[in-house]
C-alpha cells in the first residue's frame, strides 16, 4: 500500500492517499473498528459500509454540537467500545470534527482515523489535528489539538458530491495557492473545475499537493503561534459575511480573499488582486459582495484571532506568498470602511 508518514511534534500520521476503503481492514482490526458517518454519505456509498460497525449521524454544521456527541458516545458504549477501540470518521468536515473530538475524550482518548469524503476535508478538515465542534453561534468554540493516526482517500466518494461541495473545497485549494504555492496557482489558471472532475489523476494529483502543503504548514506551527495563521487568508471577513448572509464557507472564504487581496494593494505592495478574482469567478465562486461594513467590524473585532489594539491579518505580498501582519484596529475599521 501506498503510505507516508508525517512527524507532529508528539505523534506521527499515516497518509494513504491513492489507496481506496477497500484497504481500510490492512490499516486497522475490523472487530475493533467504529466507522462513524453521516447520511448522505452513508445512503450514497451503503456498499462499501459492509462489514463495518458504523454509526450514522445526522448531516449538516447544525449538528456539529455537543448533543450529537453525547449521543455519538452513548452509541459507543452500548457497542462495547473499549480503550482498544478505533473509531474511523468517513465523511466531511463535520464527521471528521466529532469524530477527532469524540475519539480525543472517550475513556480519555482512543485511536482515530479518517476517511475524508468532501474535497474540503480532504485539502484542510482532515489535515492538522484541530477537532472541536460548535457552541451557539460560536464555530469550533470547544476541541482539541490532536493528530489521528492515519487519513485514507478514497476517491470514488467524490463521485456523489454535490456541485457546491466541489466549489466549497476549491475555495480552499485557492487558498493554498495564493498564500504558499505560486506554480499552484498558474496550474489552476490553466484548468477548470470541470476537468478536475473529469480526470480523475490530475483531481489526485491536485489533492495530494494540497495535503502536502497543509501538513507542512501545520507540521512547522502545530499550535498555531505563526505560519498556520497564513491558512486563515480570507477567513477574517470571509467568516464576518458567513455569519450575516447566506454564503456557504467556499463562497464566504473567496469574497474575505478578494477584500483581503485589496488590503494587500494598500499594506504590503501586492499588485495582483485582479488574478486572484479572475481566478476566483472561474470555479464558479463570488470574488465581491456589499455587505454591511459596521457590522463587518463589529464581528472581525470579536474573532478570537484578535491580540490586543491590533488584529492579524493574513495579507498577500504576491502570489504564493502571503504574510501576516499585525494591523491596529481603528486602521482596520478605517480600510474596512474604504472597500
Ligand atoms: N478541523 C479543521 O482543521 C477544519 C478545517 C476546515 C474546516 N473544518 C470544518 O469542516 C466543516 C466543513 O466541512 P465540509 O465542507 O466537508 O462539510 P460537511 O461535512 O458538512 O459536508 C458537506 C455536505 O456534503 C455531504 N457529503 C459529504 N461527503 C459527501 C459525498 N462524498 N457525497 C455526497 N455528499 C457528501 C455532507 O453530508 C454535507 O451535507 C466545518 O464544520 C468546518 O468547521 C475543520
Ligand atoms: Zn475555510
Amino acid at each position: 500500500m501506498n503510505k507516508q508518514t508525517y512527524k507532529f511534534s508528539s505523534s506521527s500520521v499515516d497518509y494513504y492517499l491513492a489507496n481506496g476503503i477497500s484497504h481500510l481492514k490492512e490499516i486497522v482490526d475490523q472487530s475493533s473498528t467504529i466507522i462513524v458517518t453521516d447520511e448522505n454519505v452513508y445512503n450514497a456509498h451503503t456498499k462499501r459500509f459492509k462489514n463495518w460497525k458504523t454509526i450514522v449521524l445526522k448531516p449538516g454544521e447544525q449538528y456539529k454540537v455537543q448533543p450529537t456527541v453525547d449521543n455519538l458516545i452513548a452509541q459507543l458504549i452500548e457497542m462495547g467500545a473499549d480503550r482498544k477501540s478505533t473509531l474511523v470518521g468517513v465523511g466531511g468536515g463535520v464527521i471528521s470534527d466529532i469524530t477527532g473530538y469524540a475519539a480525543s475524550v472517550y475513556m480519555r482518548g482512543i485511536r482515530f482515523g479518517f476517511i475524508p469524503t468532501t474535497i474540503l476535508s480532504m485539502v484542510d478538515a482532515s489535515i492538522g489535528g484541530k477537532n472541536g465542534i460548535d457552541v451557539g453561534l460560536y464555530k469550533n468554540m470547544v476541541g482539541i489539538i490532536r493528530q489521528p493516526s492515519f487519513i485514507l482517500h478514497d476517491m470514488v466518494f467524490v463521485n456523489s458530491l454535490p456541485q457546491s461541495e466541489w466549489e466549497n473545497g476549491f475555495a480552499e485549494i485557492i487558498k493554498h495557492a495564493c498564500i504558499k504555492d505560486a506554480a499552484m496557482f498558474d496550474e489552476l489558471e490553466a484548468n477548470s473545475l470541470k476537468t478536475y472532475q473529469s480526470k480523475k489523476k490530475l483531481l489526485c494529483e491536485l489533492v495530494e499537493r494540497n495535503v502536502v502543503l497543509k501538513t507542512k504548514v501545520v507540521q512547522k506551527d502545530e499550535f498555531e503561534s505563526g505560519d498556520r495563521k497564513l491558512l486563515n487568508f480570507g477567513h477574517t471577513l470571509g467568516h464576518a459575511i458567513e455569519n450575516m448572509y447566506a454564503f456557504s464557507h467556499g463562497q464566504a472564504v473567496t469574497i474575505g480573499m478578494t477584500y483581503a487581496c485589496l488590503i494587500s494593494e494598500k499594506l504590503a505592495g501586492f499588485k495582483e488582486s485582479e488574478r486572484v478574482v479572475s481566478l476566483i469567478t472561474k470555479y464558479g465562486l463570488p470574488a465581491y459582495t456589499e455587505f454591511d461594513k459596521a457590522k463587518a467590524f463589529d464581528i472581525v473585532q470579536k474573532d478570537k484571532k484578535k491580540v490586543k489594539a491590533a488584529m492579524n491579518y493574513v495579507l498577500l505580498q504576491k502570489i504564493g506568498r502571503g504574510i501576516v501582519k499585525p494591523i491596529p484596529l481603528d486602521q482596520l475599521e478605517k480600510i474596512i470602511h474604504q472597500l
